[in-house]
């Protein structure tokens, strides 16, 4: 069956989550499918890339909520079918507003229900670390795609929520990883990336090179594809989600 949602996901900071979530939404826009990118970071980072503003009407007890007020703060992005649930800064205290819920760790399941029947796909950027956001999201998307950088400590981290899933059995999701930020040319990445035939998940065979033109987003604030088009990044991103689409499918 083919997946309506995904997130980029990482128990560790920097790990390339949203740079991938950005350019992923753009790519699958691209290809045709009305996709909603939603920021849960109260850094806001995905939202800042597409020029909207970090400002989530009722914040964070009103997401937890639920109802109308998601659609209410849905914002268009400068493509067409591509819209964004910008992220707010009460966002932090999520957790918190999860928590005092009788279903904290599934409340997610009710609140983006109507979103995920609207949209084709809906991209899910998520903030680092592991907590009561992580295992709402663990529940709710088809995907968890896990941004991997070829680090020992970034594979450790890996393990680590691996384990955890496995622990408490979120078995629903399909998880995947991919190597993000690789640089070849460093004999440690190349170590590393070899490693990842031994991992007890799907690994993608599309890799996101380092380069210079990702850290640029943030200048350009637009996907790389739209600001250097024949870039190896950009072509990264694209081969990334043709693969995504081949492997799981991805429909209107
Ligand atoms: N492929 C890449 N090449 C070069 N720089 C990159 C690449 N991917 C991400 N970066 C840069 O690394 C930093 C972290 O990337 P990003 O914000 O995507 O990570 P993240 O996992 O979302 O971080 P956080 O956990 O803080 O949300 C950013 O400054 C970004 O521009
Ligand atoms: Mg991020």
């Amino acid at each position: 069956m083919a997946i309506r949602s995904l997130a980029l996901y990482h128990l560790k900071g920097g790990v390339g989550k949203t740079a991938t979530a950005v350019n992923l939404a753009y790519c699958a826009v691209r290809s045709g499918l009305y996709t909603l990118l939603v920021d849960l970071d109260p850094q806001g980072s995905a939202t800042y890339y597409f020029r909207v503003k970090p400002k989530f009407k009722k914040g964070a007890g009103g997401l937890v909520r639920g109802g109308k007020t998601l659609a209410h703060n849905i914002k268009a992005s400068d493509y067409t079918n591509l819209d964004i649930l910008p992220a707010d800064f009460s966002f932090r205290r999520l957790d918190r507003n999860l928590e005092e819920r009788k279903t904290p760790r599934s409340r997610f399941g009710k609140v983006f229900q109507p979103l995920l029947n609207e949209y084709d796909l809906v991209i899910f950027d998520c903030p680092p670390g592991l907590t009561t956001v992580s295992e709402n999201i663990f529940n709710l998307v088809d995907l968890l795609l896990l941004p991997v950088i070829p680090t020992t400590l970034s594979m450790h981290s890996l393990e680590q929520i691996l384990g955890f899933l496995k622990k408490k059995k979120y078995h629903s999701a399909q998880v995947s990883a991919f190597f993000s930020m690789v640089e070849r040319r460093k004999k440690l990445h190349r170590a590393m990336m070899l490693e990842g035939e031994k991992l007890p998940i799907d690994v993608l065979s599309s890799v996101i090179p380092y380069r210079s033109e990702v850290e640029r987003m943030g200048l350009e604030r637009r996907p790389v594809p739209e600001f250097a088009p024949n870039s190896s990044s950009a072509h990264a991103y694209l081969a990334l989600w043709e693969e995504l689409r081949r492997r799981y499918g991805v429909e209107k």
